[in-house]
């Protein structure tokens, strides 16, 4: 790794030293409603709220690993130009450097005396993204240069602008005021909104014409008004809009010049749309530039962001974990990127485009997983809004667009496993806060506009509709998928432009889920633990008779011999089976059923994790999907044998299925696998970042398993579920500090030889430091508890007595 960067751990930061790394290496800017997406050579895009329906900067599409379009400087110093970020000019730098740090990316470029420091971020709670641009002559004689900034806009409905050039090269529209840039396509129409792209310094020039700026046949890489040292004042009149400034600076001898460029979306709310004719009423936005001309703000909101992750973080925080890799995923980049997937689902990423998906039905379920300890209340509201997108007779909206809170009819519905994560996401959230209002919130179905359910009722309905939908085997019908979206059991599709997802009559459908079922019998725990804290034993035992119902037909139907058979197919056959030529063990329903409490009292749980660890783990890799992948389509399987072997769901290693395997192996005690397995797909424990080529300090959706040609491999990183669950597992299953409704359980599974470690964990409005000792080198099983010096019984800090803000919890392991 040390080849491309390395962790700053002290300072939250990873430090990319060279540009030119496998893959485009990006992080996340934006916590509330500004977000942006920021590549280690500045690459990218800006958007509010929704990537798609609020695009304000563009980029272009099918862009890995180009990583064209972003939030460029360009620096012209006699006939030399660069970029401080080497991209899109590529010319070599006398040092590089970027640091992704927790909301913030530093990108630092020097080359003939002058450094350029460009600190990109989004401010809490605003709706700007800043730059604050330090122009530092580190030669001994004074430096001439100009400097010039570089956006291109985007027309706010981002697939609309990448398809419709008949309507998009006509509209561009935009305004110059002093520094200002002013984007306002659409606006003398239907929006009330526009970009402001604005400099905090006085400026030589300006550009709003792509045409002017860069050349008609040129690329960002030679563009014609730096190559000339002058910008042109350009006025954009359709065709491609963008923001450019030129700054020219004379900066004497260890001097240095700092100020600011701020990109920011503007709605214009109730006050007059025009000051005249064709002339925007720009009050809103003059208020937003002077606000960051004084660079006191700039750095205060700056120092605001700082104080917002420390205090996010300070919800969990294991300093003394032995193991480096687990301590800096779990203390600093897992919360990160279960930020970046709560706010974002799958929508919107390098890899996601911003306008293919929304909000998924089951991602953010699971994505609240990870997050409800971050902030709660808005965990809270989200579950109240993907809820709000389940339909009355229990099928669910697959996705919703975060803007409008609608579900999205192109996907519709039929994944039958989406009801059932509803469950687990509110039973996260009132083990965190203790708040069991939520259930009786008024939130209503889909189909029945002003319906007002409450969210107990979702919860009910969700599970009658899988005991209502049980195909021959007594097990869950699947519908057009279960968590694997590319099990389509009922597409039967021979038709190339189909999506797999959606294709197929689901309608009178055999084909059911085993995986589906494991995830009943997870559910159904969940639901009589819940009921047993709201006091109503009647409910809890109704639950309790749900999961002993599933767990028999699974125990009876669905073991293999030495395995949980995965699914059966429309003909009733299995899937996942040693009966299988291929697809004959499947990972998903070793865990589900492992997780739902199926073979604790037979041996089968234990049996099952051996079967993956034999047939699909590699501790370099992680564990495939499946084994053996499929070699050719499958007409009655669908999408997962549609990929080539060892990628994706045929047999790729998902990485969010491998942390279910995890959770499993400590239940069964297991801490050196447990451990072992959770570094098998860890991005900071890979050696080779020439083959891995993804993010170190982010997972990735998936890397290419043992049965592909290019073992190791990993893309799609940022947006997926394993952000959430790998948290999951380090907090609450290896380091086993876990919330219950009725306090905070310590049940570590930790390798024998691990001394002990320290957890603070903020639960409830108290902070508990917990210290776990291992004196005689157990794995698992908390013998003693000592909570601010008394001695509990059982595993379970009890809630601290009213007023208390702090506990000190002593738990030693083993007898
Ligand atoms: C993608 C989807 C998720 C699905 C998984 C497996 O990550 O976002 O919903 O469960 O793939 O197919
Ligand atoms: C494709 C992907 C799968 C994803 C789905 C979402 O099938 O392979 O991972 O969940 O698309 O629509």
């Amino acid at each position: 790794m040390a080849r491309y960067g390395h962790f700053d751990d002290a300072h939250r930061e990873f430090v990319i030293t060279r540009p030119d790394t496998p893959l485009p290496w990006l992080n996340m800017l934006g916590q509330d409603d500004f977000y942006g997406i920021c590549t280690q050579t500045a690459g990218g895009y800006s958007f509010w709220k929704d990537a798609r329906l609020r695009r304000l900067t563009r980029y272009r599409y099918n862009n890995n690993p180009m990583d064209n379009d972003g939030r460029f400087l360009y620096i012209k110093q006699g006939k030399s130009v660069w970029n401080p970020g080497w991209k899109p000019v590529r010319c070599d730098l006398d040092a590089f450097e970027c640091r992704h740090g927790l909301g913030y990316t530093r990108i630092t470029g020097r080359k003939a005396g002058i450094e350029v420091e460009q600190l990109v971020f989004v401010p809490p709670d605003e709706n700007v993204e800043i730059w604050r641009v330090t122009v530092r002559n580190v030669s001994r004689t004074t430096q001439k240069l100009s400097l010039f900034s570089f956006v291109e806009f985007c027309f706010f409905e981002a697939l609309n602008d990448m398809t419709n050039y008949q309507r998009t090269y006509s509209i561009g529209e935009v305004e110059v005021e002093g520094s200002a840039i002013y984007h306002k396509t659409e606006y003398r129409e239907r929006r009330n909104h526009y970009t402001l792209f604005g400099c905090t310094r006085e400026i030589a020039g300006y550009d709003t014409s792509r045409d002017a700026f860069v050349g008609v046949h040129r690329g960002l890489h030679d563009p014609r008004a730096v190559l000339a040292g002058r910008c042109s004042n350009s006025r954009a009149h359709g065709w491609n809009p963008v923001g450019a400034h030129q700054v020219d600076l004379a900066v004497g001898p260890g001097k240095a010049e700092t100020f600011a460029f701020v990109l920011a979306y503007v709605e214009q709310g109730d006050l007059p749309k025009f000051d005249a004719p064709f002339v925007l009423n720009k009050a809103r936005g003059r208020e937003v530039l002077k606000k960051y001309s004084d660079l006191s703000v700039v750095d205060g909101a700056f120092a605001a962001l700082g104080r917002r992750w420390q205090g996010l973080l300070c919800a969990y925080q294991a300093p003394r974990v032995p193991n480096r890799h687990l301590r800096r995923m779990v203390n600093v980049w897992n919360q990160v990127q279960c930020m970046a997937t709560f706010n974002l689902s799958r929508s919107t990423s390098g890899y996601e485009t911003g306008i293919g998906r929304g909000m998924g039905y089951r991602d953010s379920n699971q994505d609240i997983l990870g997050f409800v300890h971050l902030l709660p209340a808005r965990a809270r509201q989200r579950i109240l809004d993907i809820a709000s997108t389940q339909l009355s007779d229990g099928t669910c909206f697959h996705q919703y667009q975060p803007l409008t809170k609608k579900g999205n009819a192109d996907v519709g519905g039929g994944f039958n496993d989406d009801p059932l994560w509803l469950i687990p996401s509110t039973c996260a959230y009132i083990r965190e806060t203790g708040d069991e209002t939520i259930l009786s919130e008024p939130c209503g179905y889909a189909d029945r506009p002003g319906s007002r359910e409450t969210l107990l009722h979702h919860i009910e309905t969700s599970m009658a509709y899988t005991l209502a939908n049980l195909g021959p085997h007594g097990l869950p019908l699947i519908g057009h998928a279960d968590w694997n979206d590319c099990l389509n059991l009922n597409c039967f599709s021979t038709e190339p432009n189909e999506s797999f997802q959606v294709t197929g009559d689901i309608a009178g459908s055999k084909a059911e889920s085993v995986m589906i079922a494991g995830l009943f019998l997870y559910a159904a725990r969940e639901l009589a633990d819940l009921y047993r804290f709201l006091g109503a034993p009647a409910d809890a035992l109704r639950a309790d008779g749900y999961h002993a119902g599933m767990l028999k037909t699974v125990e009876e139907q669905a073991w293999d011999g030495s395995w949980y058979t995965r699914a059966f197919d429309a003909e009733s056959r299995p899937v996942g089976s040693k009966a299988c030529d291929e697809g004959k063990i499947f990972i998903e329903s070793q865990a589900w059923c492992v997780l739902g409490g199926a073979g604790a009292h037979n041996g089968r749980a234990r049996k099952a994790l051996e079967a993956v660890e034999r047939h699909l783990y590699r501790p370099d890799l992680g564990c495939a999907l499946q084994w053996p992948p499929y070699s050719t389509y499958h007409l009655e399987l669908g999408e997962v044998s549609s990929y080539p072997p060892g990628y994706k769901e045929n047999a790729g290693v998902f990485s969010h299925n491998n942390t279910w395997i995890q959770i499993g192996w400590t239940l069964l005690g297991d801490g050196e696998r447990a451990l072992g397995y959770y570094l098998s797909i860890c991005p900071s424990a890979k050696k080779d970042h020439d083959v891995y080529r993804s993010e170190p300090y982010v997972y990735a959706q998936m890397t290419a398993s043992q049965f592909s040609p290019t073992p190791g491999e990993a893309k799609n990183s940022w947006l997926t579920g394993t952000a959430a669950w790998s948290f999951v597992v380090a907090s609450q299953y290896i380091l086993g500090i876990r919330p219950e409704f009725r306090g905070l359980r310590v049940d570590p599974c930790i390798p024998r030889s691990w001394k002990g470690f320290t957890v603070q964990r903020r639960f409830r409005g108290v902070t508990y430091t917990i210290a776990v000792s291992n004196p005689r080198g157990r794995s698992k099983g908390v013998k003693t508890l000592v909570v601010d010096g008394r001695k509990v019984e059982g595993n379970v800090i009890p809630l601290a007595a009213d007023g208390r803000t702090a506990v000190n919890v002593e738990a030693a392991l083993g007898a």
